[in-house]
């Protein structure tokens, strides 16, 4: 299980999406949400632990005052490669968003049902106004659709890995996003 961390690379066929360019949208993505919401105040929920690095890069280029809240979820069961839809709270929000202007901020939208359960979740605690941010989206296994308001970038159908997404846990700390050699997922 212990591999050097130079490894992480050499498992990686292919760089879908380098450094510098998921930086510049993300000051892209910071930039709209700050002119939409302009003279509001906001409060950004991100999802643990993939969206650790989106979150915080994010929140550093939205120009107005907020809060930030963090929840962890985990689906049920499934394959390491795929969500079940049954989503178990393992840390829920800090502070009350009664009231206030939501943004939840995700890391990847894929079949859309971990989304689903956080939407109405959230909801039903009554915020002023909910969005959705997500870094990447993969449309091809949707199997609910929400309206997102703001996508990083749309990518196909392959399941990837680094900033903040992992396979077992591991990949977070790549820089960029990339997609794993076939062989990893058979060792
Ligand atoms: P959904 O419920 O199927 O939309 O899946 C959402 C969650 O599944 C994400 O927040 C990720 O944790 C995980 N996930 C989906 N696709 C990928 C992928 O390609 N790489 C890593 N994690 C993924």
């Amino acid at each position: 299980m212990s591999r050097p961390a130079a490894d992480l690379h050499a498992d990686v066929a292919d760089v879908l999406l380098s450094e510098e360019v998921i930086q510049a949208k993300v000051a892209e993505l910071g930039a709209r949400i700050t002119d939409d919401y302009a003279d509001r105040e906001l409060t950004l929920v991100s999802v643990l632990k993939g969206s650790l690095p989106f979150m915080a890069d994010l929140m550093r280029h939205v120009a107005l005052p907020l809060t930030i809240d963090l929840m962890e979820v985990s689906s049920y069961g499934g394959a390491m490669t795929e969500t079940s839809g049954l989503v178990r709270i393992l840390k829920d929000l800090s502070a009350s968003i009664d009231g206030r202007e939501v943004l939840l901020v995700e890391d990847i939208i894929d079949t859309g049902l971990t989304l689903n359960y956080l939407v109405r979740y959230l909801r039903g605690k009554n915020p002023a106004s909910l969005r959705i941010c997500t870094l990447l989206d993969k449309p091809a296994r949707r199997l609910v659709e929400i309206p997102v308001d703001y996508v990083g970038f749309t990518i196909p159908d392959q399941f990837v890995v680094g900033y903040g997404l992992d396979y077992g846990e591991r990949y977070r700390n790549l820089r960029y996003v990339g997609v794993l050699r076939p062989e990893v997922y058979s060792t």
